[in-house]
């Protein structure tokens, strides 16, 4: 993309907000068939509670999380942006019933967005207009539902996540167009991007899911997100990515930290290791994003230094 436009659609997404906010996604397994219990999600609320206090997970139904998960958030103040599997159908409805089941146990302020499919398009889960389907269909499904003061989920937004690249296609502009909220996707590692372009690449792929989002909205006043970004610090090499703790704490000051400076909230894929994760393809690396290793231990200075960025 060339400079001028970023330029341009930067200083909108400027206006929209002061720094982007900062949220973690986060694991809810300790193992491939075990799911985490209250006590690791008490511990693992207090450790990142000093950096975030807001989550994304992928799944109500996975794990219980939802009925585990909800009221523990809420207890540390945590809000939590939940995903929903749209596909395979009998997935679907487990979300909804999970839903049905476990938003009255909690408040409406713990939600901060209903995801339906994280990368679904990517994968080609759903088509797009089956996509925009479901999300209307969460919309009108949470509208009734009481939380536990009997306020309704009705304001909550409903959307989807899935990779920059999908959101730029034309041919999901239906999701785009039913959705409340958006988050993109962007990895600089998995595009096989060495150090030096790693960050300008991440600006690059966000700033044109935004200005497609945009036009498609034909708005710039609109809930935008980054729902995955990061970088690895161990595993296998990608193309000319090369993961380090050094490399990730570089992706974070460059790319992390600079885009909040320019006003767009950020999930960062992801606040722990999973090392149970299996080598698929070859690599080992989706074993080591996490900016805690699986002991909880920090890994790398998480702070940011805004003191001259364009919004504040
Ligand atoms: C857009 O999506 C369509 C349908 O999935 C696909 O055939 C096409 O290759 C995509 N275009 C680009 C530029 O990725
Ligand atoms: C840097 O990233 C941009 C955007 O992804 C890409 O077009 C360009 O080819 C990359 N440059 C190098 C030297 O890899």
């Amino acid at each position: 993309m060339k400079l001028t436009s970023f330029l341009i659609i930067t200083s909108s997404a400027s206006l929209v907000s002061a720094l982007g906010e900062l949220g973690f996604d986060l694991g809810v397994r300790i193992t491939e068939t075990q799911c985490k219990v209250p006590s690791d999600y008490h511990t693992d609320l207090d450790v990142i509670s000093p950096y975030v206090s807001t989550i994304k997970v992928f799944s109500a139904s996975d794990c219980q999380t939802l009925e585990i998960l909800g009221p523990i958030a809420e207890e540390h103040r945590f809000t939590i942006s939940m995903g929903l599997w749209p596909a395979p159908a009998n997935k679907f409805n487990d979300e909804k019933a999970a839903l049905q089941q476990f938003l009255p146990t909690i408040r409406k302020a713990t939600i901060k967005s209903f995801l339906v499919g994280s990368e679904a398009l990517y994968r080609g889960d759903v088509t797009p207009e089956q996509l925009a389907g479901l999300i209307n269909e969460v919309r009108d499904f949470v509208k009734d539902i009481k939380d536990k003061e009997g306020a309704t989920y009705d304001d909550i937004p409903v959307g989807t996540v899935d990779s920059w690249n999908s959101l730029t296609n034309v041919s999901t502009a239906a999701v785009v167009q039913n959705s409340d909220i958006l988050f993109a996707n962007a990895f600089s590692y998995w595009q096989g991007q060495n150090m030096q372009n790693a960050s300008y690449s991440f600006f690059d792929d966000i700033m044109q899911a935004l200005k497609v989002i945009e036009t498609t909205k034909g708005t710039t006043d609109l809930e935008f997100w980054i729902g995955e970004t990061g970088w690895p610090t161990g595993g296998s090499n990608y193309g000319e990515s090369v993961p380090s703790v050094e490399n990730a704490r570089k992706f974070w000051k460059e790319g992390i930290c600079a885009i909040r400076a320019w006003g767009i909230n950020t999930y960062v894929f992801e606040a722990f290791d999973e090392t149970w994760k299996p080598v698929v393809s070859g690599s080992d690396a989706e074993r080591y994003w996490g900016a805690f290793d699986d002991g909880r231990n920090l890994k790398y200075d998480l702070s940011c230094d805004f003191s001259s960025s364009p919004t504040t």
